[in-house]
């Protein structure tokens, strides 16, 4: 059965022009856009989404940057689609993402690394529910 994930363009990407690029690269890659928009998030905002990195040394960098600009959030739907999705964005660390991956395309460093997906079924529901009231992630 299809299912769904949550990406961000991020900061960078989206400040460098790259957002349409980025889109094509996901569409033509069988992902179905069922949710997208244009926002910004607040330092409480990044404070909740990246909870889970609270105790990490690149916290208040990583809140920093997802905070420096506006962003593209969406929700994707596609077979298999959390693990299709980070394997066509490529490693976290754009050193190690795979040629033509989106990170190895359009990632500066770890931390400018262009886009985020989701590393589960579990994220990727409660990541879009972050971002999406149910009537805006659009069934077709
Ligand atoms: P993402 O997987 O989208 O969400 C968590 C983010 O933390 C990750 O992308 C990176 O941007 C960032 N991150 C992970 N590891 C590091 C690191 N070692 N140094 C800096 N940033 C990191």
């Amino acid at each position: 059965a299809n299912n769904r994930t949550f990406t961000m363009i991020k900061p960078d990407a989206f400040a460098k022009g790259n957002t349409g690029a980025i889109i094509q690269k996901i569409t033509n890659s069988g992902f179905k856009i069922v949710a997208l928009k244009l926002t910004k998030l607040s330092a409480e905002q990044a404070g909740d989404f990246y909870a889970i990195h609270k105790e990490k040394a690149f916290y208040d960098k990583l809140i920093e940057f997802m905070t420096s600009g506006p962003i593209i959030a969406a929700v994707l739907e596609k077979k298999n689609a959390v693990d299709d999705f980070r394997a066509l964005i490529g490693s976290t660390n754009p050193e190690e993402a795979a040629e033509g991956t989106i990170r190895n395309l359009f990632a500066t460093n770890v931390t400018f690394n262009a886009i985020h997906g989701s590393d589960s079924d579990e994220n990727a529901a409660i990541e879009s529910a972050f971002h999406f009231k149910d009537d805006e992630i659009i069934a077709y």
